[in-house]
């Protein structure tokens, strides 16, 4: 079954053809990155006119590079929550549109599921698994039982990961987003040329729950008393510690998972699991076995969508023509089974 996947979630606009769930015929993404690095971070306005521009080109090129026409279309699956709003309609419309005019199957894709699907469309992973959804608008630890099925055990109580990573960029002047750009000058750095503090949360939160706000905030007014000092002011350097301490504590946040839980496959998904130190950190811990996607699988993409909507196309799940964008969804343990 050759499943067309769509994504229109934020700031990359995805299409993608995907056989049965795991060969990748191709994958098409257009970044508005250009357009929204100006303001420093989505502009949800901008996000939608650009989809509207980008979808049909981004549909087209998905067909040429997989050597396809129309007619090899067997069912769409469309990313229809959590997003903007505004963002996720135009791929909806898309979607409904094609669907309609072609009488084929459709099915609307929960965007956390489909990023801890990701890693399945290059290696075979057995239910269950720890998922670490670390991207720009999420930072999520479930326990995943099914393809369709999560259990969260904690997320962020306020910044994503990534949001960190591009508040940080931005104060350092690296431009947006700027995960990458700290990354590559961390590589320079040393780690341990500042001690940022962990923020630990108040009892009576969930034991899995984060909190990156405090950290951020750390990294900006140490630079900026270290350099009214006149000591360290070595971006790589700050670019290194920050990045050490985030890893620091994904990881001791996911070790407590592996012996608390007895589960020891860790599955990465989202934009900041390209980030190199922490999969170089995690792939060196033994008590667990480490997957993360490949670079253009780990952010925004198409295939992912494909790739888990198969599973549930081919299961029978149909999505009616009042299927609507969501822009939160409440994850809770069986939230998928009873949606439709
Ligand atoms: O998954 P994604 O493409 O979009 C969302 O759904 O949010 O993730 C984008 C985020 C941005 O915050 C970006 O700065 C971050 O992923 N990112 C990185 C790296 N590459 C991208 N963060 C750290 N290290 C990287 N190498
Ligand atoms: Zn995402």
């Amino acid at each position: 079954m050759v499943v067309l996947g769509i994504d229109t979630s934020c700031d990359d606009c995805a299409a993608a053809l995907v056989k049965d769930g795991k060969t990748i015929l191709s994958s098409v993404i257009a970044s508005q990155n250009d357009a929204h690095a100006v303001f420093q971070g989505v502009v949800p306005e901008i996000a939608s006119r650009l989809h509207t521009e980008q979808i049909v080109p981004v549909y087209r090129k998905a067909l040429d590079d997989a050597g396809l026409t129309e007619a090899d279309i067997d069912a769409i699956a469309v990313t229809a929550r959590p997003g903007l709003v505004g963002s996720l309609l135009v791929g909806l419309s898309f979607a409904k549109a094609l669907a309609f005019a072609r009488r084929l199957p459709l099915w609307g894709v929960d965007h956390i599921l489909a990023h801890l699907y990701a890693a399945q469309l290059e290696a075979e992973i057995s239910y269950p698994f720890l998922g670490l959804l670390v991207s720009g608008g999420h930072t999520i630890l479930a326990k995943v039982t099914a393809f369709d099925e999560l259990e969260v055990l904690g997320t962020t109580v306020d910044d994503a990961v990534g949001e960190a990573f591009d508040k940080v960029a931005k104060f350092l002047g690296l431009g947006y987003p700027g995960g990458k750009a700290v990354d590559h000058l961390a590589q320079s750095g040393q780690s341990d040329a500042f001690h940022f503090p962990r923020p630990q949360l108040k009892p009576g939160r969930r034991p899995y729950d984060l909190s990156f706000s405090g950290l951020k905030t750390a990294v900006i007014h140490q630079r900026e008393n270290f350099l009214r000092a006149g000591y360290d002011n070595s971006l790589p350097n700050v670019c290194a510690s920050f990045q050490k301490t985030v890893v620091d504590m994904l990881l001791a946040l996911v070790k407590k998972a592996v012996k608390e839980t007895g589960i020891s496959t860790v599955v990465l998904a989202g934009g900041v699991a390209s980030n190199s130190s922490l999969r170089q950190e995690f792939s060196r811990v033994r008590t667990l076995t480490a997957f993360y996607p490949s670079l253009p699988l780990c952010t925004d993409n198409g295939a992912m969508v494909a790739g888990l909507g198969y599973h549930h196309l081919q299961r029978g799940d149909r999505s009616s023509w009042e299927l609507n964008a969501e822009s939160r969804v409440p994850h809770f343990k069986s939230f998928q089974k009873s949606r439709t």
